[in-house]
């Protein structure tokens, strides 16, 4: 099924359209300010960037063919201010080679699966649509979720469903997948929630929402690498960042909060020696945290944009260094900030450590 030109326009919100320009918006001020949207997605986000500055460019990734189609479409408007590419976000680096750029100024990952992933019912990534088990987001390349459902070890099996669905029936899960493709090839994701939603325990059935939700967000993550990719992919944006450039990142679920608050916080402190009263040269932070701890929706923002619903918010600033080159700087006093000048003590709490 492809893409019908202008048909998903409209029906698909941004998340945090309005906060994520706010954080932004000096940023995209910057003379030359070049935008890299990382998850172009329908262009929802990139749409508004462009049309609000009309000075800034826009870079926009994504590793889906479908969504670049349907955004290409949508930004057509705005000629040479908006390069497309098909990348996959951690390609951030070469992207910029290619485009003669050393840094951008301004950038936005949003992050998870798209309306139209969802919504388009042979892409494979709704529990509820039947359709073949694919959840590739880059569908040129890559391994499907048929054949890790069928090929891999069982051991493997529950350790993704474990560690990316945080699906505590695991075990459980994967006899029945086992069992069933001894019997023949598991093709739909129809056959394939059926078979989660009868191996978890009565009782669990009833609540919780669906309870295929977890294997398939499980599985997902292992088809397109997501967590390890964005692993690469944060701090290689970092070290693109422009001095005052911004970054705003917005995740969907746990694992992808961790990696990015881990990413963020560990430029926002210093790396020097505990006891010393200044920053050495090249021990500074490097980062300002822009947002305490992970931003949560407001509950207008929810009832606007269901999607909005797990969303969990961080920003930062890239450090402008250029005014002291080389210069020993005064520490800050405290150990911990809101700003995120301080650096850690030993037995302090990483800033959001704990939170789901
Ligand atoms: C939630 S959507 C973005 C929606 C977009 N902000 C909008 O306003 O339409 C996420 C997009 O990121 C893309 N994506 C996910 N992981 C990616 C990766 N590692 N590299 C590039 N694109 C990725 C997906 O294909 C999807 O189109």
């Amino acid at each position: 099924m492809g893409v019908v030109m202008g048909e998903l326009r409209g029906t698909h919100v941004p998340v945090l359209l309005e906060r994520c320009l706010e954080l932004l918006d000096p940023a995209l001020r910057l003379p030359g300010a070049v935008h890299v949207d990382f998850t172009l997605g329908l262009g929802g986000h990139a749409e508004a960037v462009l049309e609000r500055y009309p000075d800034v460019v826009l870079i926009g990734l994504d590793r889906d063919t479908e969504a670049l189609t349907h955004s290409r479409h949508r930004l057509a408007r705005f000629g040479e201010r908006a390069q497309l590419v098909h990348a996959v976000y951690d390609e951030l680096p070469r992207v910029l080679d290619e485009l003669d750029l050393a840094e951008f100024h301004s950038g936005l990952f949003d992050l998870g699966v798209s309306s139209l992933q969802l919504d388009e019912a042979d892409r494979g990534f709704a529990y509820a649509q039947d359709a073949p088990l694919d959840m590739r987001m880059d569908q040129t390349s890559g391994f499907t979720a048929e054949q890790v459902v069928n090929e891999y070890e069982p051991g493997a099996l529950v350790r993704i469903l474990r560690q990316y669905g945080e699906e505590k029936f695991a075990q459980r899960i994967v006899s029945s997948i086992v069992r069933e493709r001894q019997r023949g090839r598991i093709t739909s994701t129809a056959r394939l929630s059926e078979l989660v939603k009868e191996s978890i325990p009565a009782a669990a059935r009833r609540t919780g929402g669906n309870p295929a939700k977890r294997t398939f967000q499980a599985l997902r993550i292992e088809v397109n690498g997501e967590l390890a990719t964005l692993e690469a992919a944060v701090p290689a944006a970092l070290d693109a960042l422009a001095p005052k450039g911004r970054l705003v990142v917005m995740s969907y679920q746990s694992l992808e909060d961790r990696i990015v608050k881990r990413a963020l916080a560990a430029r926002s402190r210093s790396t020097g020696p505990v006891d010393l009263p200044v920053e050495l040269p090249g021990t500074g932070p490097t980062l300002r945290l822009l947002t305490r701890g992970s931003e949560p929706p407001s509950e207008q923002e929810v009832a606007a944009n269901p999607r909005a619903a797990s969303v969990k918010l961080r920003a930062v600033e890239r450090l402008d260094h250029q005014a002291t080159p080389g210069a020993a700087r005064e520490r800050p006093r405290m150990t911990t900030t809101h700003g995120g000048q301080g650096r850690l003590r030993p037995g302090e709490r990483e800033e959001g450590e704990g939170k789901a």
